[in-house]
């Protein structure tokens, strides 16, 4: 019988047992730190681990993110340079994803911020709209999550763009890629949306410099790592005109310290790193079949490239 540690923090892990029980019965779960003889884990399971929680298992063949995301795993030091990183690829995490996406860019494409204020105002003023045609949506990062809601949006008919490391032609989508490709796009984005991993590339992308080359007005939409975001260059650019609103939904430091300035700053949206939140039961279905894959000799799927970092 196989034995996995599960060693997810700020879930709920009884919630967890209970889906990967059901998902795979033969799979016996230990929840850190109760892992028992440390010989005997074989996979391990991690969410914002502590550091050091995969130090002395020898017989660990492979690790699982719960997030798509990875560099907490990578960051971490225990993790043994040979061994396969998982990350969670999941349908319905890329759909609440795209749930997300566009309620937030037809939020601003219909003027939902000034329509609040005036009704705050009691304020009867229709605005002018501008058509999706005409509204550049850009996307940073088209991977499952960032090309999936680029396609969405294109169903709205918005004029989408979308940014990735490598060069793409995806229908529908304006492609750009690379250093050049990005400031190209980012002089046309009225709307932006980061969805990009988190990696020694992308850390600080949204700063003073490359959120300057929007149009004036623009918004920006960050759901992917609160590292994305030079925290300290946001509120001088909405305060300067530069942008008009922003939707964030990840942060530097989480849970958003309370003092921090961005609760109370009107053109800043705020939500608790819940734009696509992994499901237990869908994920633990598709982890606990990769590991029957691996179990039966057949590659995994999903492997991070620890090279590219993500
Ligand atoms: N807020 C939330 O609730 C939440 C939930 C899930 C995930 N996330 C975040 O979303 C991120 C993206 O997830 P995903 O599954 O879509 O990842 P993915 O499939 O790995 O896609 C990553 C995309 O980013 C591009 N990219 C990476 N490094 C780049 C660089 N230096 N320059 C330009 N483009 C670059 C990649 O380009 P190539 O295609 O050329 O490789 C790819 O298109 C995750 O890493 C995580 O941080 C947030």
């Amino acid at each position: 019988m196989p034995v996995m540690l599960f060693a997810c923090f700020h879930v709920d892990t009884q919630a967890w047992k209970a889906a990967l029980a059901a998902a795979d019965p033969g799979l016996e779960i230990r929840v850190w730190p109760d892992i028992g003889d440390p010989a005997e884990i074989d996979y391990a399971f991690v969410w914002k681990q502590p550091k050091g929680v995969l130090d002395g298992l020898p017989n660990l063949k492979a690790v699982f993110s719960l997030g798509a995301g990875v560099e907490h795993v990578l960051l971490d030091d225990s993790l043994p340079a040979h061994l396969p990183l998982v990350r969670m690829v999941d349908p319905t995490l890329v759909s609440s994803m795209v749930e997300f996406v566009v309620m937030r860019v037809l939020h601003y494409h219909r003027h939902m911020p000034t329509y609040e204020q005036q009704q705050r105002e009691g304020l009867w003023k229709p605005l002018s709209q501008t058509l999706a045609s005409d509204r550049r949506v850009a996307i940073l990062g088209l991977g499952e999550l960032g090309a999936a809601s680029a396609r969405a949006l294109t169903g709205f008919g918005f004029d989408v763009l979308g940014w990735s490391r490598t060069a793409k032609d995806i229908a529908g989508i304006r492609c750009f890629h690379g250093p050049d490709g990005l400031e190209a796009m980012l002089a046309q984005a009225d709307i932006l949306v980061c969805l990009l991993p988190l990696t020694d590339q992308t850390r600080g992308i949204l700063n003073r410099r490359t959120l300057s080359l929007l149009p004036a007005g623009a918004f920006l939409i960050n759901a992917a790592r609160g590292g994305h975001l030079v925290e300290d260059d946001l509120i001088p650019l909405l305060d300067g005109g530069r942008l008009a609103g922003a939707t964030l939904d990840v942060f530097a430091t989480e849970p958003l310290p309370t003092d921090h300035p961005f609760w109370t700053h009107s053109a800043i949206t705020i939500l608790p790193h819940t734009a696509a939140l992994t499901h237990p039961g869908t994920a633990s279905r598709i982890i606990t079949a990769n590991i029957a894959r691996h179990r039966t000799g057949k590659g995994l799927v999903n492997v991070v490239d620890r090279a590219k970092g993500y």
